[in-house]
C-alpha cells in the first residue's frame, strides 16, 4: 500500500507531485505529504488525513522549486497522524525519504542508529532509511542509497532527495512496485502508470532489486552491485481520461457502467476466427495438455472470481480444480508440482499474498499463470505465462469491472482448455461461443436501465436504510446463491460490508440449515440470486423457508418469472435470459449496484472506504 512520486524537471515540483498523488490515492489516504528541494533546503509539508487537506494548506502556503518527492499513506508502523505522515527526514534534516512496503528488520537498525546517536521522531520503520542514508552520505546520495538498501529487509519501493544534491531524485525497488515516466527535460518516479500519465506515457518498470536515479536530462538504472542496465520505456496505450470519473459521481459506479464495453473489448481481442486466442501466453499446448489439476489462487474479488472459475474449469474442461485464498496456499505446504498449473489471479498484479504464493508454486516446481489487470505488474512478470484482463484502470477500491474482466478470461481459458483437452467439441464450442457473445449486449442493457436516476435498486436501498434505523442498526444482510452463483453470493456480501460496513456474509444456499438459519428472524435482509438454473426450484424452497421466519427476501430472477412472486418475496430484481453459465456476468451488477446505493444512502466515501486500499503490497 501507499503511493510514492518523485519528480525532477522545470514544472512546479509541488504541482507535479499533488496531481501524481491524487492519482494513487487509491493505494492509501490516512495521511499525505511531500518534501521539495528549495535551493539548498528541504521544504517538508505533511498533513494526516487525505490528500484535499494537505492541498489546502499547500494552496495558502505555496513550495517552490522543482524537485521533490510525495507519499499518501495506508498506515502499518504507527498510527495515522502528522508525524507518522511521509516524507521522513534524517537528523540534520538534509533528506528527504519516501516508502511503500515495510522494513521488516527495523527495529533492530533503530536501536543500533540510535546508539550511534540518530534522534528519531517517528513510530515507523521508513525513518530508519533516511537516517542510515545520512550514516553513509559522504558526498554521494546513490551510493549512500546503495549502502543502505543492502542492510534493509522486507519490501520497499523508496525515493529520496538530498539537500547537497539538488539535482536528482534516487529509488530503488524490492517487492513494492516503482515505475519511471520518462519526459523530456524531466522525469518522475512512482509507485503506478497513472501518477505520470498527465506528462509522458513513456513508462519503464523496474524490477526488483534495481536501484535508479533520475535527473533532468536522464534516467540511470543500476543492480545492487552497481552494474548498469539498459531499459527502454514502453509506451502505454491508454489515456488518462480512463482514469478520470467522466462525470460520474463516484469512480465505483463509473467502472460498474463499463462493464459491458470491458467485455466486449475482451471477446473481440480474444476471438479470432472461432478460437480463442491468448498471444501474450508463454505456455505452450502441449504443456497445457499435460497438467493433471489446476490450482487457482487469488485474495478478495479476484478469489471470487476463482471460485467461479472452479465449476466453469471443473464442468467445460475435466480438470479438476481447487481454489485457495493466497494467505492459506502460501503457508500450508501446498500439493503442488509439475502437473499442475497454478493460476493467480489479481487486478493489481501487486497483492504480497498473491505473489507470495506465486513464487512458492514455482518453488514447487508447478507451472504459474497469472491473470492481472495492471500491465507490467509484478504477478504478470514472474508468471511463466500471464494473460491480461485489460479492463483498463480500476481506480475505486471496490473492485467491479476488473472481476467481471476476470470472469471473462476465465471463460476463455475454460473454453481454450475445453477444446484442447478435446472435452467440448467445434459445435458445442460455437453455440457456447454465440450465448458469450450476447453476455456484453445484456449487460450493457441491464446499465442502461439501472443509469435512470431513480431505479429499483437504488429504491431497495432507501428502504432498507429506513429499514436499518427503524430497527435500531440490527439489521444486516444475507446474500445466498447455488451452484455457478454461490460465489457470487460471496462477492455481493464483500461487496456491500466494504463501502457501507454493514454486516453480510454470502452463503451457499445449500448450507443455511446448517447454521445461517439461526440467524434469520424478521432482522436479516436476505439476497437470494434465483435465476433460471438446475438448482432453481432449490432456491424456491429456501425462500420459503426465509420468508416462514419472516426474513425481508430481494430475489434476483429472470426476467417472465411468474413462479417467484407467489413466494411472497419483498423486492424483485429481474435480469434478462442468458444461459446458467453466463449468468454470474449479469447477476453481478445489481450486487454491485446495491452496495454501492446503500453506501450512498448512508452518506460514506464510496470510492475510499475506511481501512481499505486498493492494492495489499504487505502481508
Ligand atoms: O489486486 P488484487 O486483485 O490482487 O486484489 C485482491 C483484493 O485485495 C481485492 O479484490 C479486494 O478484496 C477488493 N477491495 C474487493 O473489492
Amino acid at each position: 500500500m501507499c503511493g510514492i512520486v518523485g519528480y525532477v524537471g522545470s514544472r512546479k515540483a509541488q504541482e507535479v507531485l499533488i496531481k501524481g498523488l491524487s492519482r494513487l490515492e487509491y493505494r492509501g489516504y490516512d495521511s499525505a505529504g511531500v518534501a521539495i528541494l528549495e535551493g539548498h533546503k528541504i521544504n517538508l509539508v505533511k498533513r494526516q488525513g487525505k490528500l484535499r487537506i494537505l492541498t489546502d494548506v499547500l494552496k495558502s502556503e505555496p513550495a517552490k522549486g522543482s524537485i521533490g518527492v510525495g507519499h499518501t499513506r495506508w498506515a502499518t508502523h504507527g498510527v495515522p497522524n502528522d508525524v507518522n505522515a511521509h516524507p521522513h527526514l534524517d537528523c540534520a534534516s538534509k533528506i528527504a525519504v519516501v516508502h511503500n512496503g515495510i522494513i521488516e528488520n527495523y527495529l533492530d537498525l533503530k536501536k543500533t542508529l540510535m546508539k550511534e546517536g540518530h534522534r528519531f521522531s517517528s513510530e515507523t520503520d521508513t525513518e530508519v532509511i533516511a537516517h542510515l542514508i545520512e550514516k553513509y552520505y559522504k558526498d554521494d546520495l546513490e551510493t549512500a542509497v546503495l549502502k543502505t538498501i543492502r542492510s534493509l529487509k522486507g519490501s520497499y519501493a523508496i525515493a529520496a532527495i538530498h539537500a547537497s544534491e539538488p539535482d536528482k531524485v534516487v529509488g530503488a525497488r524490492c517487492d513494492s512496485p516503482l515505475i519511471v515516466g520518462v519526459g523530456e527535460g524531466e522525469n518522475f518516479l512512482a509507485s503506478d502508470v497513472p501518477a505520470v500519465l498527465d506528462y509522458t506515457k513513456n513508462i519503464i518498470y523496474l524490477d526488483n532489486h534495481e536501484l535508479i536515479t533520475i535527473t533532468k536530462k536522464g534516467v540511470t538504472i543500476k543492480d545492487y552491485s552497481g552494474r548498469i542496465i539498459q531499459k527502454n520505456p514502453s509506451k502505454i496505450k491508454w489515456d488518462i481520461k480512463q482514469a478520470e470519473k467522466a462525470g460520474h459521481s463516484h469512480f465505483m459506479l463509473k467502472e460498474i457502467y463499463e462493464q459491458g464495453a470491458v467485455l466486449d473489448g475482451i471477446l473481440d481481442e480474444r476471438l479470432h476466427d472461432g478460437k480463442v486466442v491468448f498471444e501474450e501466453l508463454a505456455i505452450k499446448d502441449n504443456d497445457l495438455k499435460r497438467f493433471t489439476k489446476i490450482a487457482i489462487v487469488a485474495c478478495g474479488t479476484a478469489y471470487h472470481a476463482g471460485l467461479t472459475g472452479k465449476y466453469m474449469l471443473e464442468e467445460y474442461a475435466r480438470i479438476p480444480c481447487w481454489v485457495d485464498t493466497s494467505s492459506e496456499f502460501r503457508y500450508r505446504d501446498p500439493i503442488v508440482d509439475k502437473n499442475t498449473l497454478v493460476i493467480i489471479i489479481s487486478q493489481s498484479g501487486e497483492t504480497a499474498d498473491s505473489l507470495a504464493a506465486l513464487r512458492e508454486a514455482k518453488r514447487k516446481g508447478a507451472k504459474t499463470l497469472g491473470i492481472c489487470n495492471v500491465v507490467g505488474s509484478s504477478i504478470a512478470r514472474e508468471s511463466d505465462g500471464v494473460i491480461y484482463t485489460h479492463a483498463g484502470p480500476e481506480i475505486a477500491v471496490a473492485s467491479t469491472k476488473a472481476y467481471t474482466a476476470q470472469l471473462a478470461v476465465l471463460y476463455l481459458v475454460t473454453l481454450y482448455l475445453g477444446r484442447l483437452r478435446k472435452v467440448i467439441g467445434s459445435a458445442k464450442f460455437d453455440h457456447i461461443i454465440k450465448e458469450f457473445r450476447r453476455a456484453p449486449a445484456l449487460m450493457n442493457s441491464l446499465i442502461d436501465e439501472y443509469r435512470s436516476d431513480y431505479n429499483n435498486i437504488a429504491a431497495y436501498a432507501g428502504e432498507f436504510k429506513k429499514y436499518y434505523f427503524e430497527k435500531h442498526n440490527k439489521s444486516h444482510f444475507l446474500y445466498l446463491g447455488r451452484n455457478i452463483n454461490y460465489p457470487n453470493a460471496l462477492e455481493g456480501a464483500l461487496k456491500l460490508k466494504e463501502i457501507s460496513y454493514i454486516s453480510a456474509e454470502g452463503y451457499a444456499a445449500g448450507e443455511m440449515k446448517h447454521g445461517p438459519i439461526a440467524l434469520i428472524d424478521e432482522n436479516p435482509w436476505v439476497v437470494c440470486i434465483a435465476v433460471q438454473s438446475k438448482t432453481y426450484d432449490k432456491m424456491l424452497s429456501n425462500i420459503q423457508e426465509i420468508k416462514a421466519r419472516g426474513g425481508i427476501v430481494i430475489a434476483i430472477t429472470t426476467e417472465g418469472d411468474e413462479e417467484i412472486m407467489h413466494h411472497n418475496v419483498n423486492y424483485v430484481i429481474e435480469l434478462p435470459k442468458i444461459d446458467e453459465l453466463f449468468s454470474p456476468l449479469l447477476v453481478v451488477i445489481p450486487l454491485q449496484l446495491l452496495a454501492y446505493y446503500v453506501a450512498k444512502k448512508f452518506g460514506y466515501d464510496i470510492d475510499q472506504p475506511r481501512n481499505l486500499a486498493k492494492s495489499v503490497t504487505v502481508e
